[in-house]
């Protein structure tokens, strides 16, 4: 229900037996019986309160990615909602007990049983957002097992572009799965997997499935007309990275026209050929079917993946010659982006991101909750440098960023825009200057790859 500026959901988070693959079940664990779970929608400027249930018989915990929230509402890893009826035991709060002496400035968000609100203010502009499992230590299996869906935000900017809407602007959901014969999800534990004789390899580099989930479905099929699409497309996997591609590419190439980033549109389209998609990442784009002739069954393709996963879905336009007249079209100008300026920045951090031995680590250190990385003052500008010797797709709450530099030259390609989550491959350095702005307390730096992260592979920052 709503009232006058506040949109109110209720999410129950309960298993479910889905059915991904023909003649099999899935149990799962999901969000309202789905997976994804339910898309939810919100305006700018309108709060979202949404309350979680826990019907699953373990602890959770709920993050807004790309959603600029409140400490009490972000999804701290160790603020879980244990399941309903569960009294709080000291081990679902690892590390809790010192946080009050490590310099945060609120109380730590406590541990709920049963529910928990969390409240999004929404002063923040469209973004196609997705919410996910953040518990501390079990982000990967949670994941895995379904809990991630879109939270996406309209505003009047974005709502005043002629850009395809309706059922031509779809949020496309990718992960990858694997699955044992009875039908359910195969997660590999992170003690070794017994498949493997022991060897913790597949885990350390993150958990790989060998089918293509789109919303869910293995390589689904969309009957589409010979008309403008908007794709939001989110890499949802826990470790595999995309590299999209059109199939055939339409003539003269540049079919995957990129209107947005994490954060919301960029200040003018650019056209791709293909698109490099770390986990955690959203590239919002224009495929504009008219420039296909009719009847093609064009492949969304991953240059990445090797055999079943180079596939990811297909779209088969109308084998009508004659087509409708298309109301939408791509300015050539989309927003007004500010740059943010490095001159202002009145710090510049460096945050190296390491194996070491079974764990990984920001600055050498594992993670632990209450012993931040760094201490920021509200309302400031900072430079922060990410480098790293291995491939991690680093993400940052609270705020987005803009990527100023890629191994001390120009940004890439993909790095325009907003951004929350940046592409980090081996030997590279990245700098993104952030504005931090409105809410205190402890906010958390991380890999996004999805077992990294569980390996310690995070850090807080607190703003103050
Ligand atoms: Cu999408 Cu801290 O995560
Ligand atoms: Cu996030
Ligand atoms: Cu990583």
């Amino acid at each position: 229900h709503s009232d006058a500026n506040t949109d109110y959901y209720e999410i129950t988070q309960k298993s479910a037996s889905l059915r991904i693959l023909p003649g099999l079940d899935t149990p799962a664990w999901t969000y309202g019986g789905t997976f994804p779970g339910p898309t939810l929608i919100s305006t700018s400027g309108r709060r979202a309160v949404v309350t979680h249930r826990n019907e699953l018989d373990r602890p959770v915990v709920v993050h807004l990615h790309g959603g600029h929230a409140p400490y009490e509402s972000d999804g701290y890893p160790t603020a879980a909602i244990l399941p309903a009826g569960r009294e709080p035991a000291a081990r679902d709060t690892p590390g809790m007990a010192g946080m009050g002496g490590m310099g945060a400035p609120n109380p730590a968000p406590s541990t709920a049983v049963g529910t928990y609100t969390y409240t999004y203010p929404m002063q923040q502009r469209a973004a196609t957002l997705w919410y996910h499992d953040h518990h501390m230590g079990s982000t990967g299996p949670n994941v895995w097992h379904g809990l991630a869906g879109f939270h996406l935000v309209h505003d009047a900017e974005e709502g005043a572009l002629p850009l395809p809407r309706g059922d031509r602007d779809i949020p496309l959901m990718l992960t990858d799965r694997s699955f044992a014969e009875d039908g359910s999800f195969r997660y590999p534990s992170p003690g070794g997997n017994p498949e493997r004789s022991g060897t913790t390899a597949p885990y350390m580099n993150g958990v790989l499935g060998d089918v293509i989930l789109v919303n869910g479905a293995p390589w689904p099929v969309l009957s589409a007309d010979r008309a403008r699409y908007r794709l939001r497309l989110l890499n949802a996997s826990n470790a595999r990275r995309y590299r999209l591609e059109l199939h055939p590419q339409p003539p003269g190439g540049g079919g995957l026209v990129q209107i947005g980033s994490d954060g919301g549109l960029l200040g003018r389209p650019i056209a791709h050929d293909a698109l490099d998609v770390a986990p955690g990442e959203r590239f919002d784009v224009v495929v504009d079917f008219a420039r296909y002739a009719a009847g093609t069954r064009v492949q969304l393709v991953n240059r990445l993946g090797h055999g079943s996963t180079t596939s990811v879905m297909r779209f088969d336009l109308s084998t009508s010659v004659r087509t409708a007249p298309d109301p939408a079209q791509v300015p050539s100008r989309l927003a007004d982006i500010p740059a943010l300026e490095t001159t202002r920045a009145v710090a510049t951090r460096t945050f190296l991101f390491q194996r070491k031995g079974d764990a990984w680590t920001i600055n050498g250190r594992e993670y632990q909750p209450g012993r931040p990385l760094a201490h920021v003052r509200l309302g400031t500008t900072e430079v922060w440098r990410f480098i790293t010797d291995f491939h991690h797709p680093v993400h940052v709450h609270l705020n987005p960023f803009q990527v100023v530099a890629r191994n001390n030259a120009a940004p890439g390609s993909y790095d325009g825009g907003w951004k929350d989550t940046v592409d980090l491959r081996p030997s590279e350095s990245v700098e993104v200057v952030t504005r931090f702005t409105d809410y205190a307390g402890s906010f958390m730096l991380h890999c996004h790859n999805l077992e990294h992260e569980d390996m310690a592979m995070m850090g807080d920052f607190v703003t103050e």
